[in-house]
């Protein structure tokens, strides 16, 4: 399957932190390759910016968080007709700092990812469990159930969807999931997805997210069911990123 590599820019960038980042990341990504899309998620504020310099390019872009609501009275929100009208090819949806700070329940990303979906954009579903959670060897439960809502939400259209596994504990702190537990979680999101989409040619595309960097990038992706990463504080260096890039070619 070909290899899909996420920037998550998360609160970060500057007019023009943003513009010599893209600048680089276009001069090393020329061209698009059967192995291996790339995209960045950048605050909404910056998707003009990132549709200015980016349309024509192999570089796609999108958002880190649409609107569950279609249009109206929601003061500080963006709808996924707006993310459209910026030329977003991607959406985040559930992030678990959304989850965590903004308190998203699995109803309310499930309703995001349909909104996506309804806009012709494709929600990168994140799901994920706490440390706490590990430790009590609820990871698979928790995951499952995440993903379950969005299954239930979203019907035959899953196989639109991008699945991101991001381990909360792993966001961040440097702290890794090792490529074998990666798997493990990876290998049984696919068999629930394959269970939803019926045929094996469309189940999507499983990302692992959490501390992913140019060092361990290669050994993570080479994983049977790891599809790509969603990076984030190592898509804020252009080489950083570029290096993970790499990696996801020559897997
Ligand atoms: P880090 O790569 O900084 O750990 O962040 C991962 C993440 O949350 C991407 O969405």
């Amino acid at each position: 399957m070909k290899k899909l590599i996420v920037g998550n820019w998360k609160m970060n960038g500057s007019l023009a932190a943003n513009q010599s980042l893209l600048d680089a990341l276009k001069l090393a990504h020329p061209k698009s390759t059967d192995a291996c899309g790339v995209a960045v998620c950048v605050p909404a504020v910056y998707l003009a910016q990132a549709q200015a310099l980016l349309t024509g390019s192999a570089l796609k872009w999108g958002a880190q968080d649409v609107s569950a609501h279609e249009q109206g009275a929601f003061t500080g929100e963006n709808s996924g007709a707006m993310l459209r009208e910026f030329g977003c090819r991607y959406v985040l949806v559930g992030h678990s700092e959304r989850r965590q700070y903004h308190g998203e329940t699995d109803a309310v990303v499930a309703t995001k990812a349909q909104r996506a979906l309804a806009c012709g954009i494709t929600p990168i579903v994140c799901v994920g469990e706490s440390l706490a959670q590990r430790e009590a060897g609820d990871t698979m439960s928790v995951v499952k159930g995440q993903l379950a809502a969005v299954v239930h939400a979203v019907g035959h259209c899953i196989t639109e969807v991008v699945v991101a596994y991001e381990p909360v504990w792993a966001i961040g702190t440097g702290r890794t999931a090792s490529p074998e537990q990666a798997q493990e979680v990876h290998r049984m999101l696919r068999n629930q997805l394959l269970a939803a989409c019926g045929k094996a040619s469309s189940t999507p595309k499983i990302l692992y997210g959490g501390s992913m960097n140019a060092s361990n990038a290669a050994a993570l992706l080479s994983q049977q069911d790891i599809d790509g990463g969603l990076i984030g504080g190592a898509s804020l260096k252009a080489q950083d990123f570029m290096t993970i890039v790499s990696a996801a070619q020559y897997q």
